[in-house]
Formats: C-alpha cells, structure tokens, sequence
C-alpha cells in the first residue's frame, strides 16, 4: 500500500494487536516523543495525538484554500503584467499548499471529503486572517508581508513537528511563503517610493492588518487549551504568545525601513526584556470571528462551497476516466 512514511514499522511502535499491550504501546510512543522521534502513518499512535492532528492540520489546510480568496480578489486588478503574473503563481501556491496539508491529514484516517463537508458546514475552523476584505492593492503587498509573515514565523517550527507528513509538507510550504513574503515587502518598498496617495494607501493597508496579524498566533498561551499537550507531543514548538513576540520583535525593524508606522502607541523596545511591548489584542473580535461572525465569514464560506459544487462534474469526470482506465487494464491482463 502507498504511504507517505520513510520507514516501515519498527521494534519501538509496532502495530497494534501483534504482541504489545496498550500500555507497553503507549510507553514506547511516548518514549519516541521524549527522543524527538518522528511518528509515520503505520505506528501506534494515541487517539488523542490522532484527532489533534487532524484537527490542526485540516484547519490549516482549510485555511489555505480560503486564504486564496481575499487575494484572488484582485488578480483581474492587478496593476502590471508583471504584479498580476506574481499574484497568480502566488495564489496557485496558497492551494497547493492546501492540497499538500490535506494528504497528510488523510494519512491519519479522515478523508477528504470529511474534511471538506467540515469546513463547508461551518464546523471546521479556519484562520481568522481571512475573514477580512481587501480593500485596496495595498493589503496584496502587506498581506505577503505581514500575513505570510505571520504565517513563516508559525509554520517553521512544525517542519520539527513530531508528525512526519506534516513535518515533510511544510519544509516545502514554508519555502514558498517565505517568496511570498518577500514579494509582498517588494511591492510595498516600491509603494513607499511612489506618490503620496500610494504611500497613504500603504499605511491604511497596514493600520487595518496589523492588529489582525498579531491575533492570527491564536489565544494567549494562559488561555490556549490545546497548547501544552501540543507542545508536550511534539506538534507546537514554539507556544502562541513566544511567536506572537518574535513576530513583532521581526517586523518593527522591517516596518521602519519601509517608513511606515506600526498603528500602536504602546509599541516600545523593552532594554530589561530585550523584547518590543506592544498593547491589547482585541480578544473579543478575534473570538467573534473565529466563531463565524467577521466581516466576511458569510462570503468567504459561500464562495468555497459554490466553488466545490462547481468542480462536481470534474471530480465526476476524472472518476469515470480512472474507472474506464482500470477496466482497460483488466480487459488487457485478462
Ligand atoms: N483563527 C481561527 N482559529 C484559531 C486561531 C486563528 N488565528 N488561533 C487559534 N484558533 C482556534 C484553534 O484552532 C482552537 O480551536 P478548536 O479547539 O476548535 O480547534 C482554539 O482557537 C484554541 O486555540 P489553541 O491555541 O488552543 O489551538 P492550537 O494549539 O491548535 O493553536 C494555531 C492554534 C497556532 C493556529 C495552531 O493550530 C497552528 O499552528 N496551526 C497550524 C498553522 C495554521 O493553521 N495557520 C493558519 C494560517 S495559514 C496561512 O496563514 C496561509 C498562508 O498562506 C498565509
């Protein structure tokens, strides 16, 4: 059988029912987390390492899926051939990266199309970032930078998650968010050399992303109820709050070589912690729309569901032609 692992089943997580007792499994997957091992498709596993997995993973492969729509938004607006031809690779990027993450949640037993009829019927979470407008083509530029910023600054630490086919998804991912980032820092200096209605635009773009960047890390880590088992298994390495601060600590330096202002008046080095302060996330909008009721929940989850029933008859299309295609092998083996 196909699989995504690069080993096959070992002394220490042997499948179960062979000769190991719950406990004696259960021992020698946690002795493989606490040696910073990695877990393939065919170990052992607990439930609970299982469900997590597929929880966070589908979230963040159906975020970005969504995450192709804000941006998608302005590729027919794009203001050069050269702008449009970046914004198109960078969105067909955004799904691949989807495509990836849900092959290594189906690696763990969900399929596909559980996760997508999660997603689609509103249960399944996606990243809060995307449930905002893009208002001008400044927010393409500072979502590369911000937002994918955001999102390298999160998803480096899980190419060490103890999961392989996540770990192995996101070497690759974070290699072309990190483009994605550049890009959006690019088109932006160029902004900031432009007119004054162009560098007026950049700051609005900024003073409406930022605060929604520094949500995206999650909840604080006092009241994040899946942080410390994930950072005990091994998925989360580095805990919502530490990122949040090293995201800041990245980009307020960036924010000055560009010459805009970062919209905090509580934004100031700290010598003691050797960290940037900054002032209170709006928790309750964060919460709000997480929960379905941003600015643009309803829209985005309608246009992916309009989209998926759009693509039935290709999916339908290409099922026959693999059918037909396997009838022809068998006709010819016979
Ligand atoms: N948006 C929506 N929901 C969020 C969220 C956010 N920004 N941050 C946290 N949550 C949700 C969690 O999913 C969880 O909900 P659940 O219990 O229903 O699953 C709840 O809030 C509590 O949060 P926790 O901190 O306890 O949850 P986690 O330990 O899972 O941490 C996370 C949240 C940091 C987002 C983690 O899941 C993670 O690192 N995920 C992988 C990366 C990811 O999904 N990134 C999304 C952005 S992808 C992207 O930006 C695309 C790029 O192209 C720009």
């Amino acid at each position: 059988m196909y699989t995504q692992a690069m080993d096959i089943p070992d002394a220490a997580t042997k499948p179960a029912g062979v000769s190991r007792t719950p406990d004696a499994q259960d021992a020698a997957f946690e002795a493989r987390i606490d040696a910073d091992g990695r877990i393939e498709p065919q170990d052992w596993m607990p439930e609970a390492y299982r469900k997590t997995l597929v929880r966070q993973i589908s979230q963040h492969a159906h975020s970005e899926i969504v995450g192709m729509l804000p941006e998608g938004n302005w590729i027919s607006r794009a203001p050069s051939l050269k702008r449009k031809a970046i914004l198109i690779a960078k969105v067909q990027d955004e799904g691949g990266h989807g495509l990836y993450l849900y092959s290594a949640a189906e690696t763990l037993g969900t399929s596909r199309d559980q996760m997508l009829d999660a997603l689609h019927s509103g249960k399944a979470k996606y990243s809060s970032i995307f449930n905002y407008p893009t208002l001008s083509w400044a927010d393409v530029g500072v979502i590369g930078w911000l937002v994918d910023g955001a999102a390298i600054m999160n998803q480096i630490p899980l190419c060490r998650c103890s999961y392989g086919p996540y770990a192995r998804a996101m070497v690759r991912v974070c290699k072309e968010e990190s483009f994605h980032q550049r890009q959006g820092y690019e088109a932006l200096l160029v902004m900031m050399k432009g007119s004054d209605a162009q560098k007026a635009m950049v700051q609005d773009a900024v003073n409406r992303w930022w605060w929604k960047c520094l949500a995206m890390f999650g909840p604080p880590d006092a009241d994040s109820p899946h942080s410390a088992q994930g950072q005990r298994w091994g998925i989360k390495r580095i805990s919502n709050d530490e990122l949040r601060q090293k995201f800041v600590d990245a980009t307020v330096p960036q924010a000055e070589v560009l010459g805009v202002t970062l919209p905090d008046p509580d934004l100031k080095w700290n010598e003691d912690r050797q960290h940037y302060d900054y002032g209170q996330i709006d928790w309750a909008e964060f919460w709000a729309t997480v929960e379905g009721d941003g600015p643009c929940n309803r829209e985005r989850l309608a246009t992916r569901v309009k989209a998926h029933r759009d693509g039935q008859w290709v999916r339908d299309a290409a099922l026959a032609h693999a059918r037909k295609q396997q009838e022809r092998t068998n006709k010819e083996a016979a």
